[in-house]
């Protein structure tokens, strides 16, 4: 869980950003809730390398550097993570790390950071798997427990073998502010938040403590509907997505702080478990997925896909849901659960009856079902 300076501000980025944001982690609770790692993404180093092949920090954008930034952080009680890529230059054109890995991992882990999320522009011929081997190698080798983010966007499908090279890795080309349209930059598209959940079929089974499917920073706060927020914060939390804000804290309102802080959601995503949710049905409008906790308890949202207020009524004994791959199911034959629900924090019942509800356009109702015990 963290934040990342890139949906929102791209290389525009400077020390001050980054110190606001720490001031704001511990201001606005986020720090509390779980939230982490504060990451620089493309941008913050300068244009070229120094005489010794150095990378380093943008002069005027970090005029004390990124150790005493680091330091700042880490003072906050938070982590630090920075960005680099695995070819010759970053996407914005930075220098890269191809040719440089352990050299730069020396650096990072000199300057004390803890996270590196690790793009694949300008790669040309290089082996993914390889390329994120040697960087995952050089950190190691650096000595500084580094979380390693990869960023290669699903294309080389990371997911059949990255679980020991990275804890984490993109699935997708970049997430953009909207529910599900695709925006065309010529040669790239990006991709809003439904376009992402249903980009990949059956990778699940990858993720896991310690290595998760990531679906990209979020737009939440960055201009969506409250409810579609809502949804988008409840769709990342039931797949396991790492929880990464990608808004402006400083302006952030409170309706953004209020879905982000919700402990009993984040509680859904951070499940010791760590199972990816899955699909149990999309039929007339509604999308209803499920994800397996601790202590047989599951979670469950029910997304209004449609532009209309829609009726739910969603009768338990309809359909089974089951998680094939983990062998779980709700036993709703033989067990109740009562149902809670996570956004207007209140009890719902059980399940011995039908769920009702009433769902505004692209607002989510999501659940918290806990095995009753038998009398
Ligand atoms: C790629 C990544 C983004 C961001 C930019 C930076 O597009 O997917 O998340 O890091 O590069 O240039």
């Amino acid at each position: 869980m963290g934040w990342n300076s890139w949906n929102t501000f791209a290389t525009d980025i400077d020390e001050k950003l980054v110190m606001d944001t720490a001031d704001l982690f511990v201001t606005l609770g986020l720090k509390d809730a779980g939230y982490e790692y504060i990451v620089l993404d493309d941008g913050w180093m300068a244009k070229e390398r120094d005489e010794n092949g150095n990378m380093v920090a943008d002069p005027q954008k970090f005029p004390n550097g990124m150790k005493a930034l680091a330091d700042y952080v880490h003072d906050k009680g938070l982590k630090f993570g920075l960005y680099s890529c695995a070819g010759s230059k970053t996407c914005a054109g930075y220098p890269g790390s191809r040719g440089h890995e352990y050299q730069d991992a020396r650096s990072f882990a000199s300057w004390e950071v803890d996270f590196l999320k690790y793009d694949w522009c300008n790669t040309e011929n290089l082996n993914a798997q390889g390329a994120y081997e040697t960087m995952r190698d050089a950190l190691a080798k650096a000595g500084r427990p580094i979380l390693f983010s990869i960023c290669e966007w699903g294309n080389n499908q990371p997911w059949e073998w990255a679980e020991n090279v990275g804890h984490m890795w993109r699935v997708s080309g970049d997430i953009t502010n909207c529910w599900d349209c695709e925006v065309d930059h010529g040669g790239w598209s990006s991709w809003g938040v439904w376009k992402i959940i249903n980009m990949r079929e059956n990778i699940r089974y990858a993720a896991g403590p310690d290595h998760w499917n990531d679906l990209d920073m979020m737009e939440v706060g960055n201009g969506m509907a409250v409810a579609e927020d809502r949804s988008h914060f409840a769709m990342w939390c039931i797949m396991a997505s790492p929880l990464i804000l990608g808004n402006d804290l400083r302006i952030a309102n409170t309706k953004t702080i209020e879905t982000l802080t919700n402990s009993e959601v984040i509680a859904v995503s951070q499940d010791p478990l760590g199972i990816q949710g899955f699909r149990v049905s999309n039929k007339d409008s509604v999308e209803i997925w499920a994800k397996p906790l601790f202590n047989d308890a599951w979670a469950m949202t029910f997304v209004n896909m449609s532009d209309k207020v829609l009726e739910l009524h969603y009768d338990w004994h309809d359909g089974v849901v089951e998680d094939k791959l983990n062998d779980l199911k709700l036993e709703i034959g033989t067990h109740r659960y009562t149902i809670k629900d996570l956004f207007q924090h209140k009890k719902l019942g059980d399940t011995s009856r039908k769920l009702e509800a009433t769902l505004d356009q692209h607002d989510v109702l999501m659940v918290l079902l806990e095995k009753k015990e038998e009398p």
